[in-house]
């Protein structure tokens, strides 16, 4: 039976356990937390985030120099997030006139942002160019017409990225892969060499690179390799004969977290090797110059730093099937397990040094019998009123949150050397109704 405390490895770094056997992230008692903000309640701790920003910078700019680091926002982004990564020297990737808002709300610096997504409308577009964004990252052949006309219209000759599908299956969930090549993203290689020429045509469009992405928690290291190869080929081959330089060559993000302890994934380190060396190998062989390299990590800046916080209510023991723990959260602001069957782990952050008792399902509150967070877990005996604190929430929870069975959106809290910071409030009913119109 797996210990309690053996599961701290997949929090926040300097988690630990107090005298009073609670759980505690960024020197706060979760427990106190728990009762000061309300439950469900996500943290994120600021140490951790921060680290991570400077792992990913230091760890990719060692082994290829200037490489631009750009946060995927869809992962999770707020005001006070996109601020933190503006100070941590990181750009940021949106996909959405939303994310762009954000960003351009708190003064994010917009020649650091990229904008990407397969069908941007022309009021995005044009949002975008208004602000000076720095590339747009160019999707199909629609939006390359698209933006040259509205870049026209505004005198101004936009720094772009062709986004490729390279045909390389990363072997992860098929709905988070995006590289191969029955993809909505990116144009597949075999209409490359137009979307090339096009691009070139286009008078108020300025082709600076090429971009990829194969798809998120990929756990292999190889599948980057071959699609660098894949698309490096294919610019010398577009150099030869269009006279095509690729300044930049984006490789997206897609890099594992470890959610479970029987799910370990590579170091940031592993990554960047792999990553630089094929780069760089691939364009001394080629004998083209080499590109500026961006990375795009999302869920691997975010995941582990942020921690959910649930309450637990019900426990209905059904004799020889199964016994349910329902907490006060669920699917509308984790929708990770239902949706992916992602698997995640937990800890009873009020009895951390309790022996496991027993196996347990958690449940949410939601009116769905699929939503369930986790399944079979082995906890301490667990009664109402209880605190349940689940790891690697940071990434893709808070944003694909919903408002399913009325609930309100949770309370986000930034933790760091004692201290806890709303960077925001929980819904309330008016914000429920807020849109009604009668
Ligand atoms: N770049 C592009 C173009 C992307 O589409 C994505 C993620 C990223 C970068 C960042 O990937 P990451 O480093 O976070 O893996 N909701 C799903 C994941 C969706 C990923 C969407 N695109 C989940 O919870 O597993």
């Amino acid at each position: 039976m797996v210990d309690q405390l053996a599961r701290l490895a997949l929090f926040p770094k300097a988690t630990r356990v107090n005298d009073q056997g609670h759980l505690v992230i960024g020197g706060c008692d979760t427990v106190e937390l728990a009762a000061e903000f309300g439950t469900p309640l996500y943290l994120f701790d600021e140490q951790h985030l921060r680290d991570k920003c400077a792992d990913f910078v230091n760890e990719f700019g060692q082994r290829y120099a200037g490489t631009t680091v750009i946060y995927a926002c869809k992962a999770f982004i707020n005001k006070a997030i996109a601020l933190l990564l503006n100070e941590e020297g990181l750009g940021l990737d949106v996909v959405s006139g939303g994310e762009l808002g954000i960003a351009r709300s708190v003064g994010f610096p917009p020649e650091k942002v990229y904008f990407h997504g397969n069908n941007k409308s022309a009021d995005e577009i044009s949002m975008a160019l208004d602000w000076g964004i720095g590339r747009i990252v160019v999707d199909n052949f629609h939006e390359l017409k698209m933006l040259n006309e509205i870049a026209g219209e505004k005198g101004c000759v936009p720094e772009i990225l062709l986004r490729l599908s390279p045909g390389v299956d990363p072997h992860t969930h098929s709905y988070i892969t995006t590289g191969t090549v029955d993809s909505k993203f990116g144009f597949p290689l075999a209409s490359g060499e137009e979307a090339v020429v096009s691009s070139l045509a286009l008078s108020n469009l300025k082709p600076v690179g090429l971009h990829f992405h194969l798809g998120s928690l990929i756990f292999e290291i190889e599948p980057y390799q071959q699609a660098i190869e894949l698309i490096l080929g294919f610019a010398a081959d577009m150099r030869r004969k269009h006279g095509f330089e690729l300044g930049e060559l984006g490789i997206g993000g897609g890099f594992a977290v470890q959610y479970t302890l029987d799910t370990p994934a590579l170091p940031v380190s592993a990554y960047a090797e792999l990553i630089a060396k094929s780069v760089r190998h691939k364009s001394q062989e080629l004998g083209i110059p080499l590109p500026q390299l961006v990375i795009e990590p999302g869920r691997s800046v975010v995941a582990q730093a942020g921690v959910a916080l649930y309450r637990a209510g019900v426990v209905k023991d059904i004799p020889g099937v199964r016994c349910y723990v329902s907490v006060d959260g669920g699917m509308a602001d984790n929708i990770r397990p239902a949706l992916y069957g992602a698997k995640q782990e937990a800890v009873v952050a009020n009895r951390m040094t309790e022996k496991e008792g027993r196996e347990v399902t958690i449940a949410g509150k939601f009116c769905e019998s699929g939503d369930i967070l986790i399944r079979d877990i082995s906890l301490p005996q667990v009664e109402a009123g209880d605190v349940i604190a689940v790891p690697g929430c940071g990434a893709y929870c808070l944003p694909e949150a919903m408002n399913y069975n009325a609930s309100f959106k949770p309370a986000v809290v930034m933790v760091k050397d004692g201290q806890a910071r709303l960077i925001r409030r929980r819904e309330t009913l008016e914000d429920l109704m807020r849109c009604d119109v009668l």
